[in-house]
């Protein structure tokens, strides 16, 4: 199947809705999903069938290769609901582009747009109902895919399914976050996988991040493999500070090349802010804060959407961030990101993909 073809979606709809069981006015991260899935197979060299069938277990083998050498890569993404009904995509086309660059890292196939893009679009269609449309709420999306051959030798797959779920969610933080500089475990080196989002970068995330819950702080800020010298990411989002009059974010291969960051440091240059992508190291940041010129500290993805940091601890110092309320740059983008995500304001730039 190439990506000129078109594809033509099976729907097998469910029998036995779950929506009426939702309570929307209390959702959270990732609990309850959707009615139905978009389910692909890959073999012999191609996407072979793609169908929307109603959400359930799979049937595995317990010899599949993503449960034993890891070719597994998802995605995030969200969909809106305007006030009169309008179902909508935040940028799926970002999402698409950068699934398929994980995907050729760990010698995956590339999902061709008709079945990503043109899929998910069909898929919320068909559950448009389970999209919430209070303002903190949205549809998260989850693309995945992962290798299915069932044999035990290292090498690439020779076949895979490439799924969509969904499922309405409230925020990922509900407060603003407390982050310990990790100077000890690494999440990503030079020439290694942390550009790209598969699933063993947040299973490698999941120890460090408890010694740091131990301590009391919400997550970690992961910095470079060689020297813990430079600010990376937090692991669950892209990192942005606003340092002086600039508006900075850490960049490089070693870290998730977060479309909700992209968004955020566009928005930047297009209001006339410096802004900045480059290394920022963790005494720049420090000596920062104690000096009273970083005045604003968020976390930046997705599911966090834009999350307020307030405390970083480092080297067994706690440094403590300006109120939240005075935050001029995050809070303005995050009003006219919702308003322009829930249709209250126009799209300009065409981020809004409309389903119905
Ligand atoms: C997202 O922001 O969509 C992510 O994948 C982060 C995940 C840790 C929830």
């Amino acid at each position: 199947m190439s990506s000129s073809q078109t594809t033509t979606i099976q729907v097998e709809p469910t029998q036995q809705s779950r929506l009426a069981q939702v309570d929307f006015n209390n959702l959270k991260f990732g609990q309850i999903m959707s009615d139905h899935m978009l389910v692909a197979e890959y073999d012999n060299g191609k996407w072979e069938s793609v169908k929307i069938v109603p959400y359930g277990d799979l049937a595995v083998s317990p010899s599949m290769s993503a449960l034993h050498y890891g070719q597994a890569i998802f995605e995030g993404i969200k969909g809106y609901k305007f006030e009169d009904g309008t179902v909508s995509i935040f940028r799926p086309d970002k999402n698409w582009e950068r699934f398929n660059k994980s995907a050729a890292r760990l010698q995956m196939p590339e999902v061709p747009e008709e079945i990503f893009i043109d899929g998910l679009k069909q898929l919320l269609d068909v559950d448009s109902e389970w999209v919430p449309n209070k303002e903190g709420t949205s549809l998260y999306i989850r693309p995945f895919m992962f290798a299915t051959e069932a044999a035990l030798g290292v090498h690439p797959s020779k076949s895979y399914k490439f799924i969509i779920i969904t499922c309405p969610v409230g925020a990922y933080y509900s407060k603003p976050i407390s982050l310990k500089v990790e100077t000890h475990y690494t999440r990503a080196a030079e020439g290694g996988v942390g550009f790209s989002k598969n699933a063993g970068n947040y299973a490698l995330s999941l120890y460090p991040t408890q010694l740091a819950n131990d301590e009391g702080y919400d997550q970690i800020m992961w910095t470079d493999a060689l020297e813990h010298k430079y600010i990376e990411e937090a692991g669950t989002a892209n990192l942005i500070f606003r340092i002086g009059d600039k508006i900075i974010t850490p960049h490089g291969d070693t870290i998730l090349h977060g479309v909700t960051r992209r968004t955020i440091m566009e928005l930047a240059e297009k209001w006339g802010y410096q802004a900045e992508q480059r290394k920022v190291s963790v005494q720049e940041l420090i000596d920062g804060i104690k000096a009273g010129e970083v005045s604003e500290a968020f976390a930046a993805g997705t599911a966090a959407t834009i999350t307020h940091i307030d405390r970083i601890g480092f080297e067994g110092q706690d440094y403590t961030l300006p109120p939240v309320e005075g935050r001029e740059f995050s809070n303005k983008v995050l009003g006219y990101l919702n308003d322009l995500r829930y249709g209250k304001t126009e799209d300009p730039f065409g981020w809004n993909l409309i389903v119905k």
